[in-house]
Parts: C-alpha cells; structure tokens; sequence
C-alpha cells in the first residue's frame, strides 16, 4: 500500500496543504480490494444514471414547481426550470473531469483537496452536510405531506401545517435502517422507484398534453409587482435586489431569476454520482455518462412538465401542496390525480434513501482523512457501508424534518448546492495549471472558459436567494470553520504527515 508523503514542487503547507492526487488514487484503490475493507466496485454506467435519476427527481417538481408558478414566475417557471438545468449542466461537464481524473469517494470535497488546499474542502465537505442533510430532510416533509393528502392522516404529525412531522421522521428512520444495510439493496428499491418517477414524468407530459389551453401561457411571464410591506419581507428579499437597491417584487425577469435559483434545489442530487466513483466499475467511462445523462433527462422531464402544467391551469390557480396532482383534478382526471400522488410518495422515498447513502460516503471520505474521528468513518464489517456517518446522519435528517419548514430547508439546499458548484467549478482549471500531465479520460471543452461561466453563473443565481437564506447559510459555514480550526487543522492526516503537528 503506498503511503506517499513525498512533498511535491510547489506543494502548500499548513491550512492551505493539498493532497497529492497519487496518494488519493492510491488510497482508494488499496481500499478497493478485498483486504482494505474499503468499499466494493460494483456499480456500471446504467446503475449510475438510475442513481443520479433517483436523487434528482423530487419535492422540486413535484412541490416547487406550483409555489414557484404562483409566487414568481407564472408560465414562465418553465423558463426558470431550463436556466437552472443549464446551469446545472455546465457544473456536471466540470464534476465529470474531476470525477473521471480523482475517482474516489467524496467528490467535491475530494476535489478541493487536490486544488485548493485542505481549509476549502473542509469548507466543501461541510457544505455538502448541508445539501445532502438538510435535501434529505425536505423530501422527507414532502412525502409526509403526498401522505397526508392521499390517505387524509392527521395533520398535527404529517405534513406542513405539523407540530411534530412524526410523517417525516418515521420515513427517514426507515430509509435509514435500509441505507446501513448497503448500498447493492439500497440501489435495488431506488430502480425500481425511479422508473416510478420517470414513468410518472412521462404519463403527466403525454396524457396532460391534451388538456392545455393556449390562453393559459398569456402572459408568459406576469408583468413585475411590487411585494407589499411586512415585518419579514425585508429578510425574504433576494440579496441581488438588496445590492441594486431595487424596488421588492414579484414576477417580471426578476421573478423569473428568483425562481430559477429556488427550482436549482430540483436538480441538486446529480452531483453524488460522482461519490460513488469508488464503487464505480469503469469510473472513466461510466461517471461523464452517469452525471450527464441523469442531469440532461431530468432536464427534458422537467421542462415537459412545466409546460403542460402551466397550460392545464391558470397559474393563478395553481395547488401549492400538490400541484401536478391537482392540475389533472382540475381537468375533470381526479383518478390519474390519484395516481400521481401514489408515485410522488414512491419517487419521494428514493430521494431520502440516495440522499443518505450519498451523505455516508462524504462523511466516510473526511473521516478518512483525519477532519473528523476516524471511528465516525468506519466501514461496516459486513455490510461494507460507513454506517456510524449514515446512523449520524439519519438522527441529524430525523430532527431537522421534524421540526423545520420545507421552504426553509429548501432555500438552504440550494445556496450550499450552488456553492459546492462554485468551487468545483473553479477547481478545473486549479487543477489543469497545477497538474496539467494529470490522466483526464474526460476533459470539460472550452476550459477555463465554460468553468468561468459556471462559477459567475452560480454565483449570480446563490444572489437571488434571500437574506434571511444568506445569513443562515454564513453562520453554518462560521461554524464548520470553528470545527476546523479546533479539531479538524491539528488531527487531519496530512497535518500528521508534516510533522509540524505533535500526534494527540
Ligand atoms: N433534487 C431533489 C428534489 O427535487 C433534491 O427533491
């Protein structure tokens, strides 16, 4: 097993230190094979795809997508819907270099410790707690709410109106359990749920098709109106209208923008393809095609939907809880309502589930690396899972579903996704200038070109979400900048292998 040390040119030291990429491959792979206990290379190209579908279809389009037509857009949440896949699109050509070139559990974290230094991918690995912890825990008040609306259960345990989502939390102990006990089962019940959700996609675009009427796309994107006074409108404003020191307001191209930075948390969850590379067969080949192909379907999915939507009801009338439900009711199709929900709460639960095994392999990858206590990274004898970091973080996802509104969580996913997209981004071209003979079996076109659009694209969008998201998002990163600083800085593996820091 290679324990490579050696300091490479160039190399920094202290909180800037990177990790030489031969000794991340070398780790891996060492991990790979029966005798490092590591995890199992089991998974090919069409695992991986069914694997990014699963996590990416969710509460986005089926929840988002009404609050966003009625609040924001109007017709035009189609539009917001095309921008943010685009968007995603130009950080998923960027993940499938880095993913193709470090195939290794951790993806972006991983990623920001070969380039940037290890503070950055500590300030990464932190952010995807974020993203994954808190995706998990919005998809879970989604379900409980399609729950409650098909079975017509208490509102008190299920759903938004809840005092405690007892809904959410139980389906989250559940998916736990399930995500513990490996990811072969676990990628099992997620095929068979995305087929749910992509069958279900295609049935509303089909059939819904021949319900629209042409006069609802008028006007496609509602004339701006200003939002009236109250005591939170000022926290709820997106901080680019704050920085121009314009008018609040709802709907018009500002509208649309606000949307698309909201809907961007329906195409979160592509990205944690790449953190399965070290269970991929072929990561190569198999991990372009895995983020790519999930992301450019779901994009089509989604984009079919909004149009049909938006043509079945005015957007006026759009159902905020459960609106690709309600649009079919509308037009007299009250069975096919039905069978929407049914499929929303199958499509919802693989959510939770790729969301938790995602965030084990994160957690696995830092504990690896001595930023968090090795025994929280511990690979199940038998099953081969990091099961401490999932049952962490199933309690963690338990409490916040509980307890914590939807939208909230949501706006929260979406500012840490942009962010870890931001840093990947930018990582590209890092890592082309610092290791330009580096093997790239995939190579983002135009580079730094497109990684530079991306990185302004999703920073622009990070400026449409809300203050109130803003200050939120700058305390958890304070704090995961503490936790670096008093345990993770002295304890990291590297911080050992300089031998500037005394062991204990
Ligand atoms: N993208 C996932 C969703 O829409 C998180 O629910």
């Amino acid at each position: 097993m290679t324990t490579s040390t050696s300091r490479e040119p160039g190399r920094r030291s202290g909180i800037l230190r990177t990790k030489p990429i031969e000794a991340i491959l070398a780790h891996s792979s060492a991990e790979g094979d029966e005798s490092g206990g590591g995890l199992r290379r089991h998974l090919g190209a069409k695992d991986l795809v069914g694997f990014g579908v699963g996590m990416i279809i969710g509460t986005g389009i089926f929840t988002l997508t009404g609050i966003e037509a009625k609040n924001h857009a109007g017709p035009a949440v189609t539009l917001a819907f095309l921008i943010a896949g685009l968007v995603s699109g130009l950080a998923a050509v960027c993940y499938a270099e880095l993913a193709s070139s470090v195939p290794t559990a951790g993806s972006a974290y991983t990623y920001a410790y070969a380039t940037i230094g290890e503070v950055f991918a500590w300030i990464i690995g932190w952010d995807l707690v974020l993203e994954f912890a808190l995706g998990a825990s919005v998809v879970a008040r989604g379900w409980s709410g399609y729950v409650q609306h098909l079975f017509g259960l208490p509102t008190t345990f299920f759903g938004e109106q809840s005092v405690v989502n007892l809904g959410a939390m139980g389906i989250t102990l559940l998916l736990g359990i399930v995500a513990v006990v490996g990811v072969r089962e676990s990628a099992r019940v997620t095929n068979a749920m995305v087929l749910i959700k992509v069958s279900v996609c295609v049935f509303i675009i089909a059939v819904g098709a021949f319900f629209i009427k042409g006069g609802n796309y008028s006007p496609f994107i509602p004339p701006s109106q200003p939002v009236e006074a109250s005591s939170t409108a000022g926290m709820e404003q997106p901080l680019s209208q704050v920085l121009f020191g314009v008018q609040p307001s709802a709907f018009g191209i500002a509208g649309v923008m606000t949307a698309t930075a909201v809907v961007f948390f329906a195409y979160s969850g592509f990205e944690a393809v790449a953190n399965l590379s070290e269970e991929s067969r072929n990561p190569a080949r198999d991990l372009p095609i895995g983020l790519l192909g999930s992301l450019a379907l779901c994009t089509v999915l989604y984009v079919g939907v909004c149009i049909v939507i938006t043509g079945m009801v005015p957007y006026t009338e759009i159902d905020e809880g459960a609106p690709l439900a309600a649009a079919f009711s509308h037009v007299g199709l009250g069975w096919a309502g039905v069978l929407i929900s049914i499929a929303a709460v199958a499509g919802l639960t693989s959510v939770v589930l790729v969301d938790l095994v995602g965030m084990g392999r994160i957690g696995f990858a830092i504990g690896r690396d001595g930023l968090l206590p090795a025994a929280v990274a511990k690979v199940h004898p038998k099953y081969g899972t990091p099961y401490r970091i999932t049952i962490a973080t199933t309690v963690l996802v338990m409490l916040f579903s509980g307890f914590v509104p939807l939208r909230e969580l949501a706006d929260m996913v979406s500012i840490g996704t942009l962010f870890a997209f931001v840093i990947v981004s930018a990582a590209v071209p890092i890592l082309r200038r610092t290791r330009p003979e580096l093997k790239r079996p995939f190579r983002v076109p135009l580079s730094p070109v497109l990684p530079i659009v991306s990185v302004l694209a999703c920073t622009y969008l990070m400026t449409n979400l809300s203050i109130i998201t803003w200050i939120r998002f700058v305390i958890w990163m304070a704090l995961g900048l503490a936790v670096y600083f008093f345990w993770g800085r002295r304890n990291a593996r590297l911080a050992h292998e300089e031998g500037r820091v005394p062991v204990g």
